[in-house]
């Protein structure tokens, strides 16, 4: 029996998020520059894409670019940017073939012009498509999107559309980059790391958290089916007990 059918369907993440770490790593164990290992996750980032998609997953989270990232050396700065723009003018035909709507979270006015540009016209190609929703964290980091949901909060509150007491979470989801979307309900991060790193702190207060030894460029499909197979064992309680859960609700 191969992996993928022993996923149950009908008990899959609505929403996958997912760190792509280990390029850099991964280039250097080959006498590689780190940049090769960028290059070589853009196939990695297609066969989760494909595989997501495939098996009915709704939302897919890709980290790309953190903010922290803008301090690497410029060199591989521009060359992400680069990777970025040619990766997403050579994939608008194969996400609309996939009904693959894009989108992206994040500080982008921070990112190159061109890259702007070809982002824009990707989310306004793709923007009816609704077998899957990818969605690109770039220029992201999740204490600056709390910082600017706060900023706007307290703005409507001057403004006397919302009162103190009605600041809830409902509220604070609507002020947030991810507005959209449902919260993940797994997040996956690769190369062996076990961090959250500034990533969707509040998105994944929930999340079932899966580390896998893998480094990003070597990730296919079947390293997805494993996390998604482990995710399925898991018990979620949401802060409940087992028995409760057997409870009819
Ligand atoms: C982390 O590895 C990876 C990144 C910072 C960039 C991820 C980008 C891609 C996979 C390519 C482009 C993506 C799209 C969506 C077009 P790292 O450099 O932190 O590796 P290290 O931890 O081994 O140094």
């Amino acid at each position: 029996m191969e992996l993928k059918d022993k996923i149950d369907l009908k008990n899959l993440p609505k929403h996958v998020a997912i760190i792509m770490d280990g390029n850099g790593r991964w280039a250097k164990q080959q006498g590689k520059a780190r940049v090769f290992g960028h290059k070589n996750g853009v196939q990695s980032v297609r066969e989760v894409t494909e595989a997501g998609a495939e098996l009915g997953i709704q939302y897919m989270t890709l980290y790309a670019f953190s903010t922290e990232n803008w301090n690497r050396p410029r060199f591989e700065v521009n060359a992400l940017m680069t990777l970025l723009v040619t990766t997403i003018r050579k994939e608008i035909a194969t996400l609309n073939k996939n009904n693959i709507r894009l989108r992206t979270i994040g500080n982008t006015q921070m990112l190159p012009k061109a890259a702007q540009r070809e982002l824009e016209e990707a989310i306004e190609s793709t923007k009816d498509n609704n077998r899957m929703t990818l969605i690109l964290a770039l220029s992201y980091s999740s204490k600056s999107e709390i910082i600017a949901a706060v900023q706007s909060i307290a703005k409507q509150h001057k403004a006397g559309h919302l009162p103190i007491e009605n600041i809830d979470e409902s509220s604070i989801s609507k002020a947030l980059y991810t507005k959209d979307f449902p919260d993940p309900e797994l997040m996956i991060r690769t190369s062996g790391e076990s961090r959250i790193s500034n990533f969707l702190l509040w998105q994944l207060a929930y999340a079932e958290l899966y580390f896998s030894p893998v480094f990003w460029p070597d990730f296919r499909k079947n390293h997805f089916y494993e996390a998604l197979l482990n995710f399925q064992l898991r018990e979620r309680r949401f802060g409940r007990t087992s028995e409760q859960l057997d409870e009819p609700s």
